[in-house]
């Protein structure tokens, strides 16, 4: 019904298709690019462990905050902190969740697609046309990069226009589970190769020896991009929720699905490193012993190893995964479109389709900045993740915690989870949110500055 979403805000059709668009934007570049790397960098089953509590203890107790605060405002992030909280401060929490959308989705813009790009590169390369094939991908090459990173804008932007049940809720139902079906068939076909199974030892066997400071940064920082937390995505997929869900039931429905399918996109991604070592193709740094870094790892080596198969099997496994790769950011950023948009529809009155246009293109002239060089992916990452969202994650703690409180929340949650009150999981979560992930949250930040500053 897009009649209905023009005069009132959407909703969500079912339980399951909230879930799974809140999968599908936990779901993503963050997953399939990210995470492999991180593990492969950082020691191996070591950091998974890091990172499993960090999601654990950090992400789901916030995820479940930002549900809340959404169902229970029923806004985008600066009205929902406005009609919380009093004076000029507490918006600011949306604000800054509205910034750091348009700035990560900017750059998100560009990686999905050079995504877009290698599905092209390896059918010309098939088809023996080695130099289009090496332009389509050549990751620094401005003009194609703006090309993409345009036309991914406007598939998000077409998703986001059909609104929230019709378009984000229909395209995630679609999209996920074809993800993961592809994510399977890949890792099947990859274990009959040589090499696999040195990366899966090398995945699965913890090398605690690595695990220092540093590390634990990198995955708390992993665990807040990787479930959509600190900017208010959530906040806004809660506020189209109505009050038969269970909020913590749901959350970790999301968190438990992202993980997986983080685990089991290493699965593929690392043994394929080894299997195109195998081949031939560097993927350490013969210098220093480390891993190459994470741009050239998904989009240069495997496309390495697609070619080392060769034939229309190469082609077909190579179209296969950047689609796979592809899907998981369209479903990603239509969520962090969703945010700015929302923010536009609610606060100035403006029609769905006449914001979504609007904020996509401006996000598509950074974008296009961005295209022409790459080296400010570096600063923004830096910025807008790494800062961003754990400063915005512990700014929605400390709101949660301390201004509105934790007994309301809990009223709220109380709608789809009756007895929550009296459930063990009050105390533990509000104690959660007042205290543990603060004060984590809070070091990380710490140590970041000082780093900085130092
Ligand atoms: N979670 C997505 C990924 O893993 C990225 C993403 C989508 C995101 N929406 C977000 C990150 C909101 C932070 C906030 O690729």
């Amino acid at each position: 019904m897009p009649e209905l979403e023009k005069s009132s805000r959407g909703t969500w059709n079912t339980k399951l298709g909230f879930i799974l668009a809140a999968a599908g934007s936990a779901v993503g570049l963050g997953n399939i690019w990210g995470f492999p790397t991180q593990v492969a960098d950082n020691g191996g089953a070591a950091f998974i462990l890091i990172y499993l509590v960090c999601c654990l203890v950090v992400g789901f107790p916030v995820m479940i905050a930002e549900f809340t605060i959404g169902r229970r405002t029923q806004k985008n992030p600066v009205g929902a902190f406005k009609a919380l909280g009093k004076g000029f401060l507490a918006p600011l929490i949306g604000y800054w969740g509205v910034l750091c959308g348009v700035m990560i989705l900017s750059f998100y813009l560009v990686i999905s697609g050079w995504t877009l790009g290698y599905v092209l590169e390896e059918v010309f390369y098939f088809f023996g046309h080695e130099s289009i094939a090496s332009t389509l991908g050549d990751l620094g090459h401005g003009l194609k990069n703006a090309v993409f990173s345009v036309i991914f804008m406007l598939l998000t932007v077409l998703i986001i226009t059909g609104g929230v049940s019709q378009g984000i809720e229909r395209a995630t139902k679609a999209l996920m589970p074809i993800l993961l079906i592809l994510l399977i068939a890949l890792i099947v076909y990859i274990f009959t190769l040589d090499g696999s199974m040195e990366g899966l030892i090398m995945y699965i066997n913890p090398d605690f020896s690595t695990v220092d400071g540093d590390l634990i940064l990198s995955a708390l920082g992993q665990a807040f991009f990787s479930l959509s937390l600190g900017m208010g995505a959530l906040i806004t997929y809660g506020s189209y929720l109505n009050k038969e869900q269970n909020l913590v039931e749901s959350a970790a429905y999301v968190t438990l699905t992202d993980v997986g399918i983080a685990f089991i996109a290493g699965l593929l991604v690392i043994p394929a490193m080894f299997v195109a070592q195998y081949g031939g193709t560097e993927i350490f740094n013969p210098e220093t012993g480390a891993l190459h870094s994470s741009v050239t790892l998904v989009f240069d080596v495997l496309p390495e190893l697609f070619h080392q198969i060769g034939g229309v099997l190469g082609m077909i496994i190579g179209i296969t995964f950047f689609i796979l790769l592809g899907l998981a950011a369209l479903t990603s950023s239509i969520s962090l479109l969703e945010v700015p948009v929302s923010y536009v529809i609610d606060e100035f009155n403006v029609r769905r389709k006449k914001a979504a246009w609007g904020v996509g293109s401006l996000v598509a002239i950074i974008a296009i900045i961005i295209s022409f060089d790459i080296s400010l992916i570096d600063y923004f990452v830096y910025i807008f993740n790494e800062i961003g969202l754990p400063l915005g994650g512990l700014m929605i703690c400390l709101f949660l915690g301390y201004f509105w409180k934790a007994e309301n929340a809990l009223l709220e949650i109380e709608q789809g989870f009756e007895g929550v009150e009296s459930h063990w999981f009050a105390k533990v979560w509000t104690f959660f949110i007042r205290y543990i992930c603060p004060v984590l949250i809070g070091l990380v930040l710490i140590t970041t500055i000082y780093n900085i500053i130092s």
